[in-house]
This record gives C-alpha cells, sequence and structure tokens, in this order.
C-alpha cells in the first residue's frame, strides 16, 4: 500500500536504515524509517489519509511522521536532491539522491534501503557493500569524517558492536580513538548524546557496552566527577552485576508497572558519588529539568534510605513501609544494587512485592458509617491502621473495625 501511494504522489520511496538492517537479520524491528525522493510532506499527508492514521510535519526539515491507530509508527524523510554546480558552461548534475542520504548515515550496515514502489518492489540497494559487512558482523563507518559530523554516533557504534555481537572493523575503531583525543565531545551542547547513553542503558545487557566505553577513554568525559574511580574496577563492576541482577529480578515478576532500566544502571553508575555528579552530568548533556529533577531527588532519597535501612536492625515492616513509599520502582531497585547487606534487599524486595500493594480493608465511607467525622483525622486513623496491617496486628476486616473503635 505505501508503494501505491508513492506511485500516486508521485515520489519514490524507500524502507531505510535500521529496519533494513534487521529484515535481512531477520529480526523484529518496529519503526519503519522511510525516505523519498521528492516531496517527502506531501507523500505522508497521503499516506495518512489512506492508512487511517495522523500526521505530524517538520517543514523546516522536510520530514513527517505517520502514526497508526494501532500504535505502528512510520518516520519520513525526504533525501534532498542536491545539485552540484559547475563553474561556467557545464551543466548541474543531479547526484541521485537516496545515494546521497545513505551515504551520509552512521554505518555501513545502516546504509541499505529496500524499494517501496510496486514495480521496484523488494529492491535492494546497496551501493556501498553493505551487505558484505552485515554478512561479516562489521560495524563499519561510510567516511573518515563520520565521527567529526556527529559523535554521538560512537556510542551507536558500541551499543550495535554489543547488541549483536559484532566487531567494530579495525579503521573504525581507529576513528573513534581519534576522535576521542581530539575531544570532539569537549561541547557537549546536543541533546543527541544523551539520547545515545540513554539507549545504551536500555539494551537488553548494557555491561559489556558500558566496559567497552571505559576501554575507549569514554568515562573521563562522561563522568570526570569520577575522577577516583575512572576505570571499571571490581567495585564498579559489581554494582553494576547487582543493578542487573535487581532488574533481572523485577522483569520476572511480571508486574504491570515498568521500570526504565537505564535508570536503574545511571543512578548505579553514580552509586558511590554525590547526588551533585549527577547533576552536573545531566547539565552537561542537556537532560531536561524534569527528568533531571526526578533522577537527583531518587538518588538522594534512595541513597539516604539506603543508610538507614542498613543501619538499623530489626525494623518492623510498617517502618520500612514509611521508609520507601516515596521511591519510584527504579530508585527501590538502585537501593537493592548498592545495599551491601542482605537484610537491606530482603527489606526491599519484600516491600516492593508484597507491602507495596498492601491496603486496609475498610475506607473512609466505612468509618463515616462507624460515626466518626470526616476530616484529617481520617488520613491518620487510616495510616495507623495501614501500619498494624503490614505488622500483622490486624488480618481482617473485622479485626480493622476493632482495632478503630480501640
Ligand atoms: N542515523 C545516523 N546517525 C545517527 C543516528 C541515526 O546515520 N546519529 C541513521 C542510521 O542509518 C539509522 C537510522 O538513522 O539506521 C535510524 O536511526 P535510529 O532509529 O536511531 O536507529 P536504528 O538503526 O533504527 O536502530 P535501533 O535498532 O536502535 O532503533
Amino acid at each position: 500500500k505505501i508503494g501505491e501511494v508513492a506511485d500516486e504522489v508521485p515520489v519514490n520511496a524507500f524502507a531505510v536504515g535500521g529496519f533494513v538492517r534487521d529484515l535481512l537479520l531477520k529480526k523484529r524491528n518496529l519503526d519503519l524509517d522511510i525516505v523519498v525522493e521528492g516531496n517527502g510532506i506531501e507523500f505522508a499527508k497521503h499516506l495518512a489519509g489512506r492508512l487511517g492514521g495522523r500526521y505530524r510535519t517538520h517543514e523546516r526539515f522536510s520530514t513527517a511522521m505517520v502514526l497508526m491507530p494501532d500504535g505502528f509508527k512510520i518516520d519520513i524523510a525526504t533525501a534532498r536532491l542536491e545539485y552540484y554546480e559547475y563553474p561556467a558552461a557545464l551543466p548541474t548534475v543531479e547526484l541521485s539522491s537516496i545515494k546521497l542520504d545513505l551515504y551520509r548515515r552512521d554505518f555501513t550496515i545502516n546504509a541499505m534501503a529496500v524499494q517501496l514502489n510496486p514495480q521496484q518492489f523488494g529492491t535492494l540497494i546497496d551501493f556501498f557493500n553493505c551487505q558484505n559487512d552485515l554478512k561479516q558482523k562489521e560495524i563499519k563507518v561510510l567516511h573518515n569524517l563520520s565521527f567529526v559530523e556527529d559523535p554521538s554516533r560512537i556510542f551507536r557504534a558500541i551499543r550495535f558492536e554489543k547488541r549483536m555481537s559484532f566487531t567494530m572493523a579495525p579503521h573504525t575503531a581507529r576513528l573513534i580513538r581519534n576522535a576521542v583525543k581530539m575531544q570532539l565531545f569537549g561541547k557537549a551542547a546536543d541533546t543527541r548524546f544523551f539520547s545515545e547513553i540513554r539507549l545504551i542503558f536500555s539494551e537488553e545487557n548494557p555491561i559489556p557496552a558500558i566496559q567497552r566505553m571505559a576501554d575507549f577513554n569514554l568515562f573521563q568525559f562522561l563522568w570526570p566527577d569520577l575522577k577516583p574511580h575512572l576505570k571499571v574496577d571490581r567495585r564498579f563492576l559489581h554494582i553494576l552485576l547487582q543493578a542487573q541482577r535487581a532488574i533481572d529480578w523485577y522483569r520476572l515478576l511480571y508486574l504491570k508497572e515498568e521500570c526504565d532500566n537505564w535508570i536503574v544502571y545511571l543512578l548505579a553508575i553514580m552509586g558511590r558519588s554525590k547526588a551533585e555528579v549527577l547533576e552536573a552530568f545531566c547539565k552537561r548533556f542537556l537532560v531536561p529539568q524534569k527528568i533531571t529533577d526526578n533522577l537527583v531527588w531518587q538518588k538522594m532519597h534512595a541513597d539516604k534510605v539506603a543508610n538507614l535501612l542498613a543501619r538499623r536492625n530489626a525494623l518492623r515492616n510498617s517502618e520500612i513501609y514509611w521508609l520507601l513509599q516515596d521511591l519510584d520502582i527504579e530508585g527501590l531497585l538502585y537501593v537493592m544494587a548498592i545495599a551491601r547487606k542482605s537484610t537491606v534487599k530482603k527489606a526491599v524486595s519484600n516491600y516492593v512485592t508484597e507491602m507495596r500493594q498492601a491496603a486496609t480493608l475498610i475506607s473512609g465511607r466505612d468509618l463515616m458509617a462507624l460515626g466518626y467525622e470526616p476530616g484529617p483525622a481520617f488520613k491518620i486513623m487510616l495510616n495507623d491502621l495501614l501500619d498494624a496491617r503490614l505488622d500483622g496486628i490486624v488480618t481482617s476486616k473485622s479485626e480493622e473495625i476493632t482495632f478503630i473503635q480501640e
């Protein structure tokens, strides 16, 4: 259908990038990136109309996004026709724009396209022998300036290498080392860095990628404040592994609430630092204020709670409940990751699996039925009752009523 719409407009439309890579690897990829030779915006409008989806356009960049009712997302970009003006009488030369578009991409494995127009439907477009690199499982840039143009690609190289168990071509690895030496990250005023760091930490297992980042000396740039322990030493690795264990443990509980794993890893990396270090990191990488505030708050609160839990033995369930109740799931898993005592881990795991869902059986309405006047005292009574439930003092509704009346 997409191809038919392309013919109608008419434009040449191609599926590109990660979609094609994953198609050839027979892996699922839920995002479709399309590049159009011609008017991409016009194409997006037609496509949305035909597929019953909504669209959003970015006229300035000639890009658009079509969102299908089932949540499937199609990103559309326009391959600009580039004209090379020759001096004097020579004619202007038009470069095949899809070729140029692919040449500007990050790695060869992401630089293939599949034509979508019906007549040529399914034709693989591979100008740079990319298929061979995919077969050889190699991450390779298309040209020497790739990391200069976009240093955030360094993180992408690492992410793809570790995710798919590929290897970096030696020349590409050399270009990364050069880019690091040249301090290309000097000015981090680019939101792409944080997006890529976040994507690395969201991978199924980010630890090998984090170690690879250390290999490439990227820590000095990412976390200059971690100076004394700049490398992935044993303790550092231990915290990361504990974070991973906590995340895996949580995943197997199959609870409804989703966990943003990247937050747990980021907090874990900062496990031995003060909250200010995390804050400085967020500033440097232009992390949106709301996310920064939440990260910093979770860290400060979690560190405090972790300390308290470690210092005090034999806490009652109700005490643990009130200590932990303001933390998000990410902050809770972070406490599990940094805790050295098994009693602390146990307290948190207990809280996540049991206490967090605890509620009193009677409600404010029941209190009114018992003849109590509504008001601030209600909250206190219900909280006391919750404590009694958590500590096993009351276990049924009738016991709750007796507890209140006493
Ligand atoms: N791309 C690029 N340089 C970047 C980011 C992206 O050249 N810094 C190109 C790549 O060709 C990539 C495409 O844009 O394939 C889409 O980017 P993105 O959706 O971020 O990556 P995917 O390759 O789809 O990877 P993922 O599987 O992680 O979604």
